[in-house]
């Protein structure tokens, strides 16, 4: 039995791997900074701060294969992303791992964003490192957009960047390929794992409004910038690898299912 770590275990992604790896006969450890309370007792868990150092070496302990799904993109990427990661990275090599996974996102090369500039440092010192690696980039999860047009729609107007280009993707069929990968060969860099269908920020905008029944405005509102320019130009997408089957539309329709009527 592969014995596999997942780092960020209560993130999106950490939260679909951790079932799929044991369906698929991994023994589990997930680590994060703090473990939720229905794990409690049910599960190898392991607090770890990739901050603070703390609980590295123990999350390691008897590991085979580590999947780095830990990330802070809406905090110190600089600390967590890049440090925390070679941190990992260093003491993984002292406990001998045999396979570092590392999922990243696709474009990140091309698309001058901070938390990008991260990731590729980040991918690089997973490729640099003595342990055979796993890189998995994807396109952006279809439960991230959600979150941003959820808070966009509280608002009387929803003010979007609505000609930016992506291609986003179910977190789930992610997980399922990097389940595939979790093996004790490493793949080095995979082919990307995109989304079926690449859209426009507008459209995706527009039906979600239509699956949640809201009438809100959509108002085209142009962000300048490099950044964005680089989205509008399509480097956040994939074309040639549209793997994921589940449309933007069917993925809301789980979301929010329509209301049943009553006889
Ligand atoms: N979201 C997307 O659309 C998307 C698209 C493509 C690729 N990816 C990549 O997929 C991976 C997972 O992303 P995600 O969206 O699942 O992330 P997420 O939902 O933001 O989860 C991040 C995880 O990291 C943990 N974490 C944060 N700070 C930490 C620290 N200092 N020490 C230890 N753990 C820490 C969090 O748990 P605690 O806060 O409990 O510690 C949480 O479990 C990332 O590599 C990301 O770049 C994401």
């Amino acid at each position: 039995m592969i014995q596999t770590l997942v780092t960020g275990a209560t993130g999106t992604l950490g939260t679909a791997l951790r079932p799929r790896l044991t369906a698929a006969g991994h023994a589990v450890r997930a680590t994060s900074r703090s473990s939720p309370e229905e794990t409690k007792g049910n599960l190898d868990w392991v607090e770890l701060d990739l901050i603070k150092g703390t609980g590295i070496r123990s999350a390691l302990e008897n590991i085979d294969v580590v999947i780095h799904t830990a990330t802070a993109p809406q905090g110190d990427t600089a600390a967590v992303d890049v440090q925390g990661t070679k941190r990992l990275i260093k003491a993984a090599e002292s406990a001998g791992m045999e396979h570092f996974v590392y999922p990243s996102i696709v474009g990140i090369g091309d698309i001058p964003f901070s938390y990008y500039e991260h990731k590729a440092v980040a991918e690089t010192a997973v490729e640099e490192s003595d342990i055979p690696a796993t890189i998995v980039r994807s396109t952006q999860f279809y439960s991230f957009i959600a979150e941003l047009l959820d808070s966009v729609a509280k608002l009387p107007v929803w003010p979007l960047p609505t000609n930016v280009l992506i291609q986003p993707v179910d977190v789930g069929e992610v997980a399922d390929i990097i389940v595939d990968h979790a093996t004790l060969t490493a793949s080095g860099r995979i082919d990307s794992v995109g989304g079926p269908e690449i859209r426009s920020v507008g459209e995706l905008a527009q039906a979600y409004r239509a699956a949640r029944d809201l009438r809100r405005p959509i108002i085209r509102f142009p962000i300048p910038g490099k950044t964005m320019t680089a989205f509008r130009s399509g480097h956040a997408t994939c074309p040639d690898h549209r793997v994921g089957r589940v449309t933007w539309e069917e993925w809301l329709a789980e979301r929010y299912p329509a209301p049943t009527t009553g006889m």
